[in-house]
Order: structure tokens, then C-alpha cells, then sequence
């Protein structure tokens, strides 16, 4: 069942590069310069005259939503909107009948998720769901919607759940942008080329970064709190990053975009402080540079997510954790991978149950 793995989490995470394949398989036509997703493509006007499409989630998947945010609006360019479920069912929302909700959830049951799904139904939005569970709550109230394929995720901390559901975004938004005009043809055909290389360097960045993180995990096990930092596409993956962290090894930990470390955050850094950034070369990465010697002007220790043949955040880090480069819009598919196995081996080392976390449910059927 664990596959001869120690934990859940662990397979789960090694199993991402199948999880990110099976999620596009017969869906992304690399050759053809297509994309099929039947959910979209029967209800292609709704999205293509939608006002906004509002993506409504929890945890994990409401980070993923905050990343199909970018994709939608980059590539769509239709406007989207991020909401937590719980506020947004609670707030009276604005919606009508020309708004696209897309729901996320791995389980399909989130109690919140559900209700917020119901109010948008009922206002008259089109719901869309993108769902792990087949046949889950979730999926059978919504309009249309498109099944990660993840597989049966067992621990509670959501990995391939999170880089399935990201991929499930990125073929909507690709596929919008190629019908709505917006994304030419060459452009869609070389994101399509490296979105369907993901899973391949996610094997790249498992075998890398296995040993690496273990033994960045072990100078960690007694720190008290954590910054996770990123910009752009990467700032809901600093929020993910943390999530994981404290989630499952109960290390306080927060997620900030880079930028905004100067309007608080900068505060807490001292030479105690654990510093994740992701800096990839495509995406600020000048800005990033920055943001990590004012962190190293003030001794934070900075364990850095970058390209292979960095150079410049590289000389600065403490630690340094490569990963291949590719589009900046997947960056966070790859750049999660080696945050989840530097919280899981902090967890392990700290004797925490990592597939059981204190206080956690796999999926939160109360409100
Ligand atoms: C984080 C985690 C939770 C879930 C959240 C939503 O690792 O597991 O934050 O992401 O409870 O769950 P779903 O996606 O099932 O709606």
C-alpha cells in the first residue's frame, strides 16, 4: 500500500510525475496543437462571455486557485477572482449569471467549498469543478468540471493533489487563451511543448533534491518559525511551501510575496531566521536578488530554490536547491516539489506523524 515507502506523503510526493501525466493524458495533444477538455469545450460561450470567473477553494487548493489566477488572466485574459469559500459564502456576494465559479478541491466534500458552490448555483453562475474524487459532492452539483487524476491521495498534507490541480488550470487557461484569441499559435504550441515536459523534470527534481533536502531538513529541526518568500507565479507557492511546513512538523511558518518582506516581515529576520525563497531565473528574478541581500544584510538564513547555473542568488544562500528551468508560469509545479520534501523530512526528523497531523482531517466535512 505505501509502496515501500515510510509514509503516504512520501509516495504520494515520488508519485507526481505520474500523478502531472496522468492528469494530461489525452487531454494535451502536443502534435496536434491541441488541448481536449470536454467540460470546457461543451460550455466554451459561458467561459468566453463570462465578466470574471471567480475560483473559490480552501487550503492547498485555494493556493492552486491563486495560480490559476496568473495562468487565466496571462494567458484568458479573463479577470479572475480568489476566494476563500468560508468568506465568500458568508458575504453576500456579487454574482450573476455571466460569472464562471470554478470550485477546487481534491476531496470533493469540503463543507465550505460545497456551500459556497451552492450559493453561486443558485444566484445563477456557471459551476465548474475540478475535483480528485470522481463522483464527490462537489462533482455532481457542478455544471461542468474536469477530474484531476491524482490518484487516491491517503495523507492529509495534499502534494500531488496540489501539482495536479495546477495542471488541470494550466490546460484550462491555455485552452481558453487558444479559443478566445488571446495566446497565439506559437506561443500555445511551446507552452503546451513545456507543459507536457513538467513530469519529466519533476524526475529530474526528485532524484536532485532527495538526498539534498535531508540534509537541509537536519540543520532545522529545532527552529521556531519560517518565512517562505516568492513573486509572481511563485508567491501562492511560498504560501503552499509554508502551508506544508507547518501543517505537518507544527513549525510556525508564513508564506509572503518577496516584495512585501519590507513592509513587515523584514522585521523578524535575524541571524535565527529560516528564510525559503524561490528564485527562478524567468520571473523578478532581479528583484529577488535584491530581496535576498537585504535578508543577508540583516544574516537570515537563506535556503534558496533557483535554476540550474545560477550564480548570483546562489553566492548568497546558505543552501541552495536546484531545479530545472521551464516557463515561468509552471515554475510552481516544479518549484513545489522539493518544498514538500524539505517540510516532510523536517516532520520526520521532528517525530511528528506526517500522514496523521494533529488536529487534521483529510477532508473537512464540517463548517
Ligand atoms: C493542506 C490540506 C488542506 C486542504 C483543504 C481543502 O495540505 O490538505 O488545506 O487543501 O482542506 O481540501 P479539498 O481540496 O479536499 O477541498
Amino acid at each position: 500500500e505505501k509502496g515501500g515507502y515510510e509514509h503516504f506523503m512520501l509516495k504520494e510526493i515520488f508519485e507526481q510525475p505520474k500523478s502531472i501525466h496522468d492528469t494530461m493524458r489525452g487531454r494535451l495533444l502536443v502534435e496536434e496543437g491541441i488541448i481536449k477538455m470536454a467540460g470546457i469545450w461543451d460550455h466554451l460561450e459561458r467561459f468566453k462571455n463570462a465578466n470574471r470567473i471567480i475560483i473559490i477553494a480552501c487550503g492547498t487548493s485555494w493556493h492552486a486557485g491563486l495560480i490559476g489566477e496568473y495562468l487565466i488572466e496571462e494567458f484568458a485574459r479573463i479577470p479572475v477572482e480568489v476566494e476563500y469559500a468560508s468568506e465568500f459564502r458568508y458575504r453576500n456576494p456579487i454574482i450573476t449569471d455571466k460569472d464562471v465559479v470554478i470550485a477546487i478541491s481534491q476531496s470533493g466534500e469540503t463543507a465550505d467549498t460545497m456551500a459556497a458552490l451552492k450559493l453561486a448555483k443558485e444566484r445563477g453562475a456557471f459551476i465548474y469543478g475540478i475535483c480528485n474524487v470522481v463522483d464527490s459532492s462537489i462533482a455532481r452539483i457542478t455544471d461542468a468540471g474536469s477530474y484531476t487524476h491524482a490518484g487516491p491521495e491517503i495523507g492529509v498534507a495534499s502534494t500531488k493533489a496540489f501539482t495536479a490541480q495546477l495542471t488541470i488550470l494550466s490546460l484550462i487557461a491555455l485552452k481558453l487563451g487558444k479559443h478566445n484569441g488571446n495566446l497565439g499559435n506559437a506561443e500555445f504550441m511551446s507552452l503546451a511543448a513545456e507543459l507536457s515536459a513538467i513530469p519529466k523534470k519533476i524526475e529530474e527534481v526528485l532524484e536532485a533534491t532527495h538526498e539534498l533536502t535531508q540534509e537541509i531538513a537536519k540543520d532545522f529541526i529545532s527552529a521556531t518559525n519560517f518565512l517562505y518568500l516568492g513573486r509572481g507565479y511563485n508567491y501562492p507557492a511560498a504560501l503552499e511551501g509554508a502551508l506544508k511546513l507547518k501543517e505537518i512538523s507544527y513549525i510556525h511558518a508564513e508564506g509572503y510575496p518577496a516584495a512585501e518582506m519590507k513592509h513587515g516581515p523584514i522585521a523578524l529576520i535575524d541571524e535565527n531566521m529560516p528564510i525559503v525563497i524561490i528564485a527562478p531565473k524567468k520571473g523578478h528574478y532581479d528583484k529577488i536578488v535584491s530581496n535576498v541581500q537585504e535578508i543577508k544584510a540583516r544574516k537570515g538564513k537563506v535556503i534558496a530554490v533557483v535554476n540550474k547555473g545560477d550564480t548570483q542568488v546562489k553566492a548568497m544562500a546558505d543552501y541552495v536547491i536546484e531545479i530545472p528551468e521551464t516557463s515561468e508560469c509552471f515554475s510552481p509545479i516544479v518549484a513545489s516539489v522539493p518544498l514538500q520534501l524539505l517540510a516532510y523530512y523536517i516532520a520526520v526528523y521532528r517525530g511528528a506523524n506526517v500522514d496523521q497531523p494533529r488536529n487534521l482531517a483529510k477532508s473537512v466535512t464540517v463548517e
